[in-house]
C-alpha cells in the first residue's frame, strides 16, 4: 500500500513513523506547508519522499490528513475524486452540511472511503452502535489547560456551553472529538458540548455522557498531551494508527 500524508506536525510525524513499521506499506508521500517540517520528516523516514499532494495522487491507495481543517477543504475532493481514500484528523471540518455532503456524494460514486478515526475520544464506538435506535442524549465535557484553549483563567472556568457545531467554529485546533461524536450519534445540533478550561489540569479530560433506548453510556478518558504537541493528545496520534491497522488488517474489529 502506498500512503500520502498531508501534514508532517505531531500527528503526521507519529504516523508516518508507525507507518513504516507495517508490512503492507511500501511507500510514503509527505506534505507540509513548512518545508522544514516536511524535510526533517522526510529525514528519518526511509521509505519517504516528498511531494505536492495533487502530484502524486496516482501513485497512492490512501492519503492521511493531520494538517488543518484548511488542507481538507482544500484536497478532500480532489483525493476522492481521484479514487483515493482519505483519513481526516480535522474532522472539525465537517461542520459546515454542504461541505461534508458533497464529500460523501464524491465517495460514494468513486467507491472509496472516509476514515474518521475516533482521535483522542473513547465511547464512539458505543454511540455508534446505541444510534442504530433513539439516543436521548449526548453531552461531551472536555476540560483542557487555558493555554491550550487559548484563555488565561486562573480558577476551573466553564469556557463555552452549546451545541457541538458550535464548538467546533469555536475551537477549530481544540475539539475536533466533538465532530466524530456527532457524526457517530445525534448530529452536530443535538450533542451537547461543555469546554472546561483547568489551570491544575495536566491532562486533556474528555468525558462522553449518553443516554437513549440502549440504557447508558458513561465513557472518560484523561489523555497525555503529545510530546510534539501539547494541544494535542497522544491517543489521537494512536487513534490513526490503529485506522492504518484497520485498514490493512483483515479482521475489523468494532461497531
Ligand atoms: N480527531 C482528533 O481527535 C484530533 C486530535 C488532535 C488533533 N487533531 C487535528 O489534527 C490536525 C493535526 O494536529 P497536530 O497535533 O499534528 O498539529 P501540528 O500543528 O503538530 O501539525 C500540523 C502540521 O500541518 C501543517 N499544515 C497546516 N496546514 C496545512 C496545509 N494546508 N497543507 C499542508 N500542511 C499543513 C503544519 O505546517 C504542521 O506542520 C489538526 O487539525 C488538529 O486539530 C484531531
Amino acid at each position: 500500500m502506498k500512503l500520502g500524508i498531508i501534514g508532517c506536525g505531531a500527528i503526521g510525524s507519529d504516523v508516518a513513523k508507525a507507518a513504516e513499521t507495517i508490512d503492507e506499506i511500501e511507500k510514503i508521500y509527505l506534505f507540509d506547508i513548512d518545508k522544514k517540517a516536511e524535510q526533517n520528516l522526510c529525514k528519518i523516514i526511509k521509505i519517504a519522499e516528498i511531494k505536492p499532494v495533487l502530484d502524486y495522487l496516482d501513485k497512492i491507495d490512501v492519503v492521511f490528513e493531520a494538517a488543518s481543517q484548511q488542507a481538507v477543504r482544500e484536497y478532500a475532493s480532489s483525493i476522492l475524486n481521484a479514487h483515493k481514500d482519505i483519513i481526516i484528523m480535522s474532522v472539525g471540518c465537517l461542520f459546515e452540511d454542504k461541505f461534508r455532503i458533497e464529500l460523501e456524494k464524491i465517495a460514494k460514486k468513486k467507491h472509496c472511503k472516509i476514515y474518521l478515526p475516533s482521535g483522542a475520544v473513547c465511547g464512539i464506538d458505543g454511540i455508534l452502535s446505541a444510534s442504530v435506535d433513539i439516543i436521548d442524549e449526548v453531552t461531551l465535557v472536555t476540560t483542557k489547560s487555558p493555554k491550550s484553549l487559548g484563555k488565561s483563567v486562573n480558577k476551573r472556568t466553564v469556557v463555552f456551553e452549546g451545541s457541538a457545531r458550535d464548538a467546533v467554529k469555536m475551537y477549530p485546533r481544540n475539539i475536533n472529538v466533538a465532530a466524530n461524536l456527532s457524526i457517530a450519534g445525534v448530529g452536530l445540533d443535538k450533542t451537547k458540548v461543555e469546554i472546561v478550561a483547568d489551570p491544575v489540569a495536566t491532562r486533556i479530560s474528555h468525558k462522553i455522557l449518553a443516554h437513549g433506548k440502549f440504557g447508558r453510556l458513561r465513557a472518560e478518558v484523561e489523555n497525555m498531551p503529545n510530546p510534539n504537541n501539547p494541544e494535542s493528545s497522544y491517543m489521537a496520534s494512536l487513534s490513526a494508527i490503529a485506522t492504518l491497522k484497520r485498514i490493512v488488517n483483515p479482521i475489523q474489529l468494532g461497531a
